[in-house]
């Protein structure tokens, strides 16, 4: 399979545009060897920036009713928290500059966490100043607005790991104001939530190691021997109508396929494109108590959380692509059984910008209720064009893409259905594809059966989307009951009678 950094495309000097926003001095990194600095830039209190804590036109009402300016507040009560904080320290000063929320925020998971993990050394107690102290450093670390990356506008944002861990550290404390209201009316209803509350109340097994996921990646980042200084890049990509493939008339045969029901999409797809089987609200659950295929994969690599302060909910023809996340933690488990297993020492090249060599793509499929809602050509179209805006390469060198059963779980899709779904988007977009169907031992079989046979027949795009219309219409008339995708494919592509008779007597001749 093609991987990075064997191949990749040429980047050339960090530079930005009217699309690409840099949060560091580009000129210093250029030139200065990689030299991090903050890029200086106006401060923006408008809707389609992040609104941030250390803004002066940022304002809140205090304890007392009087209008004051809301950074001096937080910075008091953040300094507030000393060596030995208590996780009582940390929900006072929380509730101190957010006093609203003063008896519905609840703290009891992470009370409960910091008792029953063993908490050698004073580790959270020492931990939870060392956070504050890396929120607080905001004002000197971001100096620049931070765009929002909004539905229907291509566009991307470049900032330092370090800026990342501020911006979470920020998180954690809460402080980020005009993002804890989600009712349809609030300004920012159509993006993520990412203060960290919905983390800290409600415990449960999964909150633990949840936490301790967190925790791990801010003991890292506050320790100034370990901490990465790399760079990481979020892309908001779109596909615009013209660019919309005419799926019946696509010529493309099928691509390369590896499938394989061992190993997962960010281990053993290390260096393709790893697909996130995600939310339309990036990073789904991650800060509450969702805990499937995204949600692991944004606990193991927490800079992707920061994605959640300014990515706008993503439409049906959109996909965002994080270039040079870490991976900081190893799981084992999954879902109820998932459990933090340490840290994870993450030895991936860099690219000429500082990034890791590790390429994220989050694709939304569809979520049916019903299984049977996903057996109409709206939907199967829906979920070719979501695909193929992610798949689709942007230079001549492009690693291949390592994904599986996309949609198929939380979301309840056929298996068999997204898998040709992704086959033909990959086709499309002349990559290869490194399939992992995650131990179903079944679909690795039938999935390279059909694969063969579809190669074999020199099968094309526009001919399986016709089968899949035919399938379409095959389950509509079945009244509900379940039909093999693959075996409706096999006999789809069985050469008709009269093709019969006439290759016999050709052969005859
Ligand atoms: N590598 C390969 N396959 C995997 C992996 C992995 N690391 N992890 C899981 N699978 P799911 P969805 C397989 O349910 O249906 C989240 O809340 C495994 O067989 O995570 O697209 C998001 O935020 C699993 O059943 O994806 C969305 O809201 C299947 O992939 C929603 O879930 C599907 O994983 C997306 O749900």
């Amino acid at each position: 399979m093609k991987t990075l950094p064997k191949c990749q495309n040429k980047l050339g000097p960090l530079s930005f545009s009217r699309t690409h926003t840099i949060l560091i001095d580009a000129n210093s990194f250029n030139n200065r060897g990689g030299e991090l600095i903050a890029q200086h830039g106006k401060d923006m209190w408008f809707s389609n920036f992040v609104k941030m804590p250390s803004s002066p036109s940022s304002f809140m009402i205090n304890r007392w009713s009087q209008t004051v300016n809301r950074w001096p507040e937080i910075s008091k009560h953040l300094k507030s928290i000393k060596t030995r904080a208590s996780v009582r320290d940390v929900e006072d000063a929380i509730i101190k500059y957010n006093p609203k929320y003063k008896g519905q925020w609840s703290f009891d998971a992470l009370a409960t966490f910091v008792k029953r993990v063993p908490d050698t050394e004073n580790y959270f107690s020492t931990l939870f100043p060392k956070i504050a102290a890396l929120a607080l450093k905001l004002p000197n670390y971001v100096k620049k607005a931070i765009p929002l990356l909004q539905a229907g506008h291509p566009a991307s944002i470049t900032l330092s790991q370090v800026q990342i861990s501020c911006l979470l550290a920020n998180a954690f404390f809460c402080t980020f104001p005009h993002r804890n209201a989600t009712n349809p009316n609030a300004e920012y209803h159509n993006y993520p939530t990412i203060n960290f509350t919905s983390l800290f109340g409600g415990w449960s097994e999964r909150k633990k190691e949840k936490l301790r996921a967190i925790m791990h990646y801010f003991n890292v980042m506050t320790d100034e021997k370990i901490k990465p200084r790399g760079l990481v890049t979020f892309e908001r990509r779109v596909l615009v109508d013209s660019e919309i493939p005419n799926w019946s008339s696509c010529t493309e045969r099928m691509p390369k396929l590896h499938v394989t029901s061992e190993g997962s999409i960010e281990t053993e797809g290390t260096g393709m494109l790893q697909v996130d089987f995600a939310s339309s609200w990036i990073g789904g659950g991650v800060l509450g108590s969702g805990l499937v295929q995204e949600e692991i994969l944004f606990l193991m690599n927490p800079e992707l959380i920061v994605s959640r302060l300014f990515t706008e909910k993503l439409a049906y023809n959109e996909c965002l692509i994080v270039t040079g996340s870490q991976q900081f933690s190893c799981y084992s488990g999954f879902s109820d059984t998932f459990e933090w297993a340490g840290p994870h020492e993450d030895n991936l090249k860099r690219d000429e910008w500082q990034r890791l060599q590790r390429q994220i793509l989050a694709i939304d499929a569809l979520h049916f209720r019903q299984g049977r809602d996903q057996y109409t050509m709206d939907k199967v179209t829906r979920e070719l064009n979501k695909a193929y805006c992610g798949f689709r390469g942007e230079g001549p060198n492009e690693p291949d893409i390592a994904t599986g059963k996309w949609g198929c779980g939380a979301f309840n899709g056929d298996p068999q259905l997204k898998a040709v779904i992704q086959l033909m988007a990959a086709a499309r977009a002349r990559r290869g594809l490194a399939f992992f169907t995650f131990h179903d031992d079944k679909l690795k079989r039938d999935l390279t059966q059909i694969h063969n046979l579809l190669v074999k027949e020199r099968t094309t795009v526009g001919i399986l989307y016709d089968v899949l219309v035919d399938f379409c219409k095959a389950h509509q008339a079945s009244s509900g009951s379940q039909l093999d995708l693959f075996a409706f494919i096999k006999n789809s592509l069985k050469p008709s009678r009269s093709q019969l008779t006439w290759i016999n007597k050709n052969q005859e001749l």
